[in-house]
């Protein structure tokens, strides 16, 4: 289905080409997407040319219904001058930036009245992302807000923005404790007697199909677990070891912990 909305795109990098990708995928017509980005790369460009969206425009006020800020934290101070000029009593902004605040954002841009937090994550590249959002706008800017960052995969809105820590720990971070996951199967594979190139295969293609099994409307991971589990069987002898003492899941919380932490810190300094 087509939609018609303006949005102006700072930042081409991964997180805003997987976006501008999404947002193509899902209907949004490409002729008012604007994307600034300094050196924009082939593949963006390429994608641009396709679609006809416009790379680096000139931007003139009311470009933008919908201002989207995807490059890194401590490059935003250079865009606010570009935002002030296009800024309207309409105006959305949308940041996908690690640790800025709604109140940090307020501050860098005096003149947005609206603002969006959200906190993707890497698979949203490839169209399983995970985005969690807090909003200080209005109902008519969340709805434009959630078709914007749903297009990338799932997504879920919080109540109260300090729980976008742990969610960083959780969603933001979790990716790369499962790359990991990988890593140890692989690694334990080896051990096991496989070859390197073998096991590491075996290792990415169960985690990545264990993953797709975990859709949202579908069983949950322990009715899943359960269901592979046999009484005596081999799941069972490794999962007894997997769970022993709880020592697995205590781990993990203090994973998710100290990663919520760190977002804490971040966004304090
Ligand atoms: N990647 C993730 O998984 C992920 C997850 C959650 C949140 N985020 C957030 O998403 C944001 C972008 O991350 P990323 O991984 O996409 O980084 P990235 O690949 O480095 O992309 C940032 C992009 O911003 C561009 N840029 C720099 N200065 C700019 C300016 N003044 N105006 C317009 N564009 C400018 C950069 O261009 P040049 O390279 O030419 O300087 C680059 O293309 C970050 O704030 C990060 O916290 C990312």
């Amino acid at each position: 289905m087509s939609f018609e909305v303006s949005i102006i795109l700072f930042g081409g990098g991964r997180m805003g080409s997987a976006m501008l990708r999404g947002w193509i995928a899902s209907g949004i017509g490409p002729g008012a997407i604007h994307v600034m980005t300094p050196r924009p790369d082939e593949a963006l460009l390429g994608l641009a040319a396709e679609c006809g969206v416009r790379v680096n425009p000139p931007l003139t006020a009311r470009a933008g219904q919908a201002v989207v800020l995807a490059v890194k934290p401590q490059r935003v101070a250079e865009i606010a001058d570009q935002i002030a000029t296009i800024a309207t009593p309409d105006t959305l902004i949308v940041s996908v930036m690690a640790g800025k605040t709604i109140a940090d954002l307020r501050m860098l841009f005096p003149e947005v009245p609206s603002f969006v937090r959200a906190m993707p994550n890497l698979p949203a590249a490839v169209g399983s992302g995970m985005t969690v959002a807090v909003a200080d706008c209005s109902a008519g800017q969340r709805l434009l807000a959630e078709r914007l960052l749903s297009s990338t995969g799932a997504f879920e809105w919080l109540d109260d923005e300090a729980l976008m820590d742990a969610a960083t720990g959780v969603s933001g971070s979790g990716p790369a404790y499962l790359f990991y996951i990988a890593d140890c199967l692989t690694s334990a594979g080896i051990a096991a007697g496989l070859p390197a190139e073998v096991a590491e295969r075996l290792a990415r293609a169960t985690v990545a199909g264990a993953g797709a099994m975990l859709a949202p409307d579908g069983p949950s991971a322990e009715q899943l677990r359960r269901d592979v589990t046999s009484p005596n069987g081999t799941t069972q002898a490794g999962l007894e070891i997997l769970t022993a003492d709880g020592v697995l899941m205590g781990l993990v919380e203090q994973t998710v912990a100290a990663a919520a932490m760190r977002a804490r810190e971040l966004a304090a300094a």
